[in-house]
């Protein structure tokens, strides 16, 4: 299979085709997501909190986004990778966000950009696709907005601001994103913004109708475990895994039994 294309994005949704992403962070798991045959691996700003520890995601810096995302184009050859916008990167000016966005693709090897916010990142996400390079759009729970949401709260959930959420999603849409993540809204809204769309929206805690699903890596193994939102699905116990083989390779070590003469040179 070549590369996931912006083309492959909008033939998938087109043949009712469901799209698969992931975040990754770096080289081993970049080459374990390419290998599952994900259509997208997002190096996301949650790296913020599930590899730094920090408390949200607002920290990160452009620099340390991109040293993760060069490690996943690394490693990726078939998934599209997407490096994440972070906090304050295209926020101040448009001219900023074009060069940003320029760095995710000359500097880490990306494909295409995330940007989080609704109408007021309208000229941004034009301004980045008018430098040729592909904008995937992020509006409903936008954690580069907790302090004005007040939290990692479910957003839409009011006639008036579902409207809203349509409307920027028809606007990010025009100004030329070729795909929108639709984060932590009603599931009947989600539906309504992917019928309205010709772009795929891809869903994380926004239900069963959006074109394609996204969740954070470490939740989908079962790593991250300081919150768990109700949207998460865990498919695997990684932590309790790695707890055992730690414990075990401890207990062997401490008992003489680790190395044997079959991990030993004669
Ligand atoms: O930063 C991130 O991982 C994200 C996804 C959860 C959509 O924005």
């Amino acid at each position: 299979m070549a590369r996931a294309t912006i083309q492959h994005f909008r033939d998938k949704k087109q043949n009712g085709q469901k799209l698969t992403l992931v975040t990754a962070y770096d080289y081993t798991f970049g080459r374990i997501v390419d290998e599952a045959g994900l259509d997208g691996v997002l190096v996301g700003d949650s790296l913020a909190m599930v590899v730094q520890g920090l408390d949200n995601t607002l920290p990160i810096t452009m620099d340390e986004m991109l040293y993760h995302t060069r490690l996943v184009s690394r490693a990726v050859e078939k998934s599209m990778v997407i490096g994440d916008m972070p906090f304050m990167s295209y926020q101040v000016s448009v001219e900023d966000a074009v060069r940003n966005a320029a760095r995710f693709v000359k500097e880490a090897g990306a494909q295409a950009v995330k940007i989080e916010g609704g109408s007021e990142v309208v000229p941004q996400v034009a301004a980045i696709v008018r430098a040729e390079i592909p904008v995937m759009a992020h509006i409903g729970l936008t954690p580069q907005a907790i302090y004005r949401m007040g939290g990692y709260k479910v957003q839409g959930k009011t006639e008036q601001a579902g409207k809203l959420l349509m409307e920027d999603a028809k606007r990010l849409e025009d100004a030329g994103a070729f795909s929108i993540v639709l984060e932590a809204m009603p599931g009947g809204l989600a539906k309504q913004i992917t019928a309205s769309l010709s772009i795929a929206t891809i869903g994380i805690g926004a239900g069963i109708d959006c074109d394609g699903q996204i969740l954070v890596l470490h939740d989908v193994l079962g790593l991250f475990e300081r919150f768990i939102p109700k949207f998460v699905k865990r498919y695997a116990n990684l932590k309790g895994e790695t707890l055992n083989a730690l414990k075990q390779y401890k207990d062997e070590v401490e008992k003489g039994i680790f190395p044997s003469s079959k991990e030993s040179f004669q």
